[in-house]
């Protein structure tokens, strides 16, 4: 079809992809062209502006490598990464619910045996005790269930941005004993910002956004015949909790870090002084 008006446009080019063989494909590709010329349509997109547009993108592509993900933070930025976790986690009631990824992930973290700590630098502080069982939702602990941690260090950064932490520090995978308990040792998050020295930088500080994230600790908890979970556990006492740059925060996975001074539950933890507890069950969901 030649000199098509702007009116005929859109409907053209959602016929050129109509015989797109998959159709869970083809009605997301129809879905996706649709609102993006509502879109130029509702905003009047000029040329310069869309080219702006692309040069934007093509920076947040060059930027990314396997340690950099700028394309996860700026779909994390635009709240379309846990918008995609809510209209698809789909979650019942009575089990741990989920979160985003976050782009500082790093699959096979090393295991840790039972209360090792995932902190591997000198330090004193305070260390964190996280424990509890996974668990279904019928009170079936879960076996051998692995739990996948990663936080950022006290200076705000992950191992891989840091080079001065050790590798894997404040990571690891532990295991679920037979009960399903398990024993995590670490210290107690600190909010952080996200990277702002790429294109979302750019786009937060043309914004006017802040760009920290409230302090939490990451986890993956996967065990054979269960969807796996990935969540994050948030400190209660964080400033940013209302106002976290990547919009991940859900009510249901904001924690208490309670300080026990108890010498003999120490002991019990194999630790000599006071330290911070959090009990916290992960309730599974049987996959389907
Ligand atoms: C994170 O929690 O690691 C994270 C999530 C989204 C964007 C940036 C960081
Ligand atoms: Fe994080």
């Amino acid at each position: 079809m030649r000199n098509m008006t702007e009116a005929e446009l859109t409907e053209v080019v959602l016929k050129r992809y109509a015989d797109t063989p998959d159709p869970r494909l083809r009605s997301i590709l129809q879905s996706l062209i649709k609102h993006l010329h509502a879109f130029a349509r509702e905003v009047m997109l000029t040329e310069q502006e869309w080219m702006a547009g692309i040069q934007f993108l093509t920076r947040t592509g060059q930027i990314s490598d396997d340690k950099r993900q700028e394309m996860i933070l700026l779909s994390d930025n635009l709240g379309l990464s846990s918008l995609v976790n809510h209209v698809s986690a789909n979650v019942p009631e009575g089990a741990t619910e989920t979160t985003v990824l976050g782009p500082f992930y790093v699959p096979n973290s090393p295991p840790r045996g039972w209360g090792e700590s995932v902190l591997l630098r000198e330090g004193d502080e305070t260390p964190l005790i996280i424990h509890g069982r996974v668990r279904d939702k019928a009170n079936q602990f879960i076996p051998g269930a692995t739990i996948e941690v990663w936080q950022t260090d006290s200076n705000g950064m992950y191992d891989i941005q840091d080079r001065s932490q050790p590798e894997d520090n404040l990571r690891g995978c532990y295991t679920a004993n037979e009960n399903g308990e398990f024993l995590i040792r670490t210290i107690r998050p600190t909010s952080y910002p996200i990277p702002t020295d790429g294109p979302v930088g750019v786009l937060l500080r043309a914004t006017n956004r802040h760009p920290f994230r409230p302090a939490h600790v990451h986890a993956i908890v996967s065990a054979p015949g269960y969807r796996t979970l990935t969540t994050h556990l948030f400190d209660s006492e964080d400033q940013y909790l209302d106002s976290d740059v990547v919009f991940a925060v859900k009510q249901s996975l904001i924690r208490s870090f309670e300080l026990n001074e108890s010498p003999s539950d120490a002991a019990k933890f194999g630790l000599k002084k006071p330290f911070w507890e959090l009990e916290n069950d992960f309730v599974l969901t049987i996959a389907a």
